[in-house]
C-alpha cells in the first residue's frame, strides 16, 4: 500500500487507554497513517477496548457489527480495510474475538503496541493476527514520540503513563489479568517525555497508572523514587504549571505524597481516591486491604494539609453478599467525606475473578435501587462542593473553544469544566476567572481581569486558589 493511509482509533475505558491510543497513533504516523474521525474513510480501524464491566466489553461487539457492513462495502469497491481490537478485551479474550466477530483481522493486548507495524504487515498479507504476550521488553522504550504538531492538536493538558499494571488483585477486578504485573517507568524517561510535552505547549500533566501512587520507578540516583519525589522533580520543568495524578489506592497514600499536597503549588488540590465500599466486611471480601476508618484517616491527613482538596471516588454497589446494612455503611462514609463527585457502578461479575464465582450474588433490582440512592447522595455533595466555589476567583486552564461563539472551556484547579466568554488568545493559557453560576456538569465564570490580548502565553498563575 502507498499514499496516506487513514487511521481511525476509538478508546473505551480508562485514561490509560486514551494514552495508549495516542501512542498507537504516533507509531502509525511513522508508517504513513494520518488520523481520521470518520470510520468510513479509514483503512485501519482500531478499537482500544475495556473489559472492566460486562457492558464495556459488549459495546465492542455492537461496534464491530456496524464495522462489518463498512468493511464489506469497502471490499466491494476493491479497498482493503483492516480491523483491529486492542486493549483489555483483546488481552482477556484473545482469538475468541475473531471467532465471535470474524470481521476482526488483528487482536493485540496492551503490552504489544510497539510491535504494531510488524503485526500490521502480517495482517496485510492476509490471515488473522493475534498477539497477547506480555513481552519482556518495555513497550514504552519502543514507542515513537509524537510530532510537535500532533501534540499541539491535543491541547494544553496531557496524560503521561508512569505506572502500569496492578498487583493488588481486588476480587472483583480484571485489571491485574489484562494489564499484568505492576511496572513503573524510570524517572529519566518520564522527565524527557514531559519536557517534550511542555516544549510543545503543554501546561498541565496528569500522571496516570492503574495504581499510580504505588509508583516506584528507578531514579537518576539508582534508587527507586516515590510518586512524591517524581512530582517534585517534574514541578521544576519550566512552563509546567499543573500536575495531577490518577488513580490512587488508599493503601499507597504515603506521608510524602500527602505532604506534597501542602508543599507543591503545582500539584492541584484534587484527588481521585476510590474506596469502593464503606463496609469493612465488604472491603475485606473485596481484598481492598483497608477498613473504612483507615480510609477516613487518610482523608483527614489530606484535609489537614489541604483543606479545600476536591475528593472523588469510585463505588461498587451490589458486590456479592452486600446487605442493606453494608450499603448504609457506604452511605455513611459518603456523608462523612463529602465528595466533590464520584463514579458509581453496579457490580458486574467478571470471568476468572474470585468474586464472580461466589454464590451470594445480589439481585439486579437491589443493585439498581442502591445505585440510584448512592448517586443521589453523591449529586447532593457535588452540588454543595460546587456551591462553595460561587463568587470565588480560580485559575482556569483554557483547553478548547466552547459551543457558543466567543466561549472557551477550561478547567478549575479542582478539575471541574468552566465555561467563560474569553478571547481565543487565552486558549492553552491560564487566567483568573470569577465563578458566577453553577450548571449540572460545569461551572460558569467571567474573566477576573482584562487579559493581555496580544500575549499568546498569558498569566502563568500560581497554582493555588
Ligand atoms: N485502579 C483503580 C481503578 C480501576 S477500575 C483502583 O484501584 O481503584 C475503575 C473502577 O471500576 C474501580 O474503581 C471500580 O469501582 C470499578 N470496577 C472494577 N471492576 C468492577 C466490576 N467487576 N464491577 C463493577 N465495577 C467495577
Ligand atoms: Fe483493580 Fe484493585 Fe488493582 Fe484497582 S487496585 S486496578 S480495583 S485490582
Ligand atoms: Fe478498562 Fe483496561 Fe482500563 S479493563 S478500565 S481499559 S485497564
Amino acid at each position: 500500500m502507498s499514499g496516506a493511509r487513514k487511521l481511525y482509533v476509538k478508546s473505551y475505558g480508562c485514561q490509560m487507554n486514551v494514552y495508549d491510543s495516542q501512542r498507537m497513533t504516533d507509531v502509525l504516523a511513522r508508517e504513513g497513517f494520518t488520523e481520521t474521525a470518520e470510520q468510513d474513510e479509514a483503512d485501519l480501524l482500531i478499537l482500544n477496548t475495556c473489559h472492566i464491566r460486562e457492558k464495556a466489553a459488549e459495546k465492542v461487539y455492537s461496534e464491530l457489527g456496524r464495522i462489518r457492513r463498512l468493511k464489506s462495502q469497502a471490499a466491494g469497491e476493491g479497498r482493503q480495510v483492516l480491523v483491529a481490537v486492542a486493549g483489555c478485551v483483546a488481552q482477556a479474550e484473545g482469538e475468541e474475538i475473531i471467532r465471535r466477530a470474524p470481521v476482526v483481522d488483528l487482536v493485540f493486548g496492551p503490552q504489544t503496541y510497539h510491535r504494531l507495524p510488524d503485526l500490521l504487515a502480517r495482517a496485510e498479507r492476509g490471515g488473522k493476527v493475534v498477539d497477547t504476550d506480555f513481552p519482556v521488553e518495555d513497550k514504552f522504550d519502543h514507542l515513537a514520540p509524537a510530532q510537535p504538531a500532533a501534540l499541539r492538536a491535543r491541547g494544553p493538558s496531557a496524560f503521561v503513563t508512569v505506572q502500569e499494571g496492578c498487583d493488588k488483585f481486588c476480587t472483583f477486578c480484571v485489571v491485574p489479568y489484562t494489564r499484568g504485573a505492576e511496572l513503573s517507568r524510570p524517572v529519566a524517561k518520564i522527565i524527557a517525555e514531559v519536557e517534550r510535552l511542555t516544549e510543545a505547549g503543554v501546561r498541565e500533566v496528569r500522571l496516570i497508572g492503574q495504581n499510580v501512587n504505588a509508583y516506584h520507578g528507578d531514579g537518576p540516583d539508582g534508587r527507586p523514587w516515590s510518586l512524591a519525589q517524581l512530582l517534585f522533580r517534574l514541578a521544576e520543568i519550566p512552563d509546567l504549571a499543573r500536575l495531577r495524578y490518577t488513580t490512587s489506592h488508599p493503601c499507597d497514600m504515603g506521608e510524602d505524597l500527602i505532604a506534597a499536597h501542602r508543599d507543591l503549588p503545582a500539584l492541584m488540590p484534587q484527588l481521585h481516591l476510590p474506596v469502593q465500599s464503606g463496609s469493612d466486611r465488604i472491603l475485606a471480601a473485596m481484598n481492598r486491604r483497608h477498613t473504612g476508618d483507615d480510609y477516613l484517616a487518610v482523608i483527614e491527613k489530606l484535609r489537614a494539609v489541604r483543606p479545600d482538596i476536591a475528593l472523588t471516588s469510585d463505588f461498587i454497589v451490589g458486590f456479592p453478599g452486600e446487605t442493606e446494612a453494608d450499603f448504609r455503611a457506604t452511605l455513611a462514609l459518603i456523608d462523612e467525606v463529602g465528595y466533590a463527585g464520584a463514579f458509581s457502578f453496579k457490580y458486574s461479575p467478571r470471568p476468572g475473578t474470585p468474586a464472580a464465582a461466589r454464590n451470594d450474588q445480589v439481585a439486579e433490582a437491589d443493585k439498581v435501587e442502591r445505585l440510584a440512592r448512592l448517586q443521589q447522595a453523591i449529586d447532593r455533595d457535588a452540588a454543595s462542593f460546587n456551591a462553595g466555589l460561587r463568587g470565588r476567583t480560580l485559575d482556569i486552564l483554557f483547553e478548547k473553544e466552547g459551543r457558543r461563539d466567543g466561549q472557551l472551556i477550561g478547567r478549575s484547579p479542582y478539575l471541574q469544566p468552566v465555561q467563560v466568554m474569553a478571547p481565543t488568545s487565552l486558549l492553552n493559557g491560564i487566567a483568573p476567572v470569577r465563578i458566577t453560576d453553577l450548571g449540572t456538569n460545569s461551572l460558569f465564570g467571567t474573566l477576573a481581569r482584562s487579559p493581555h490580548l496580544h500575549d499568546d502565553r498569558p498569566t502563568i498563575a500560581s497554582a493555588g486558589p
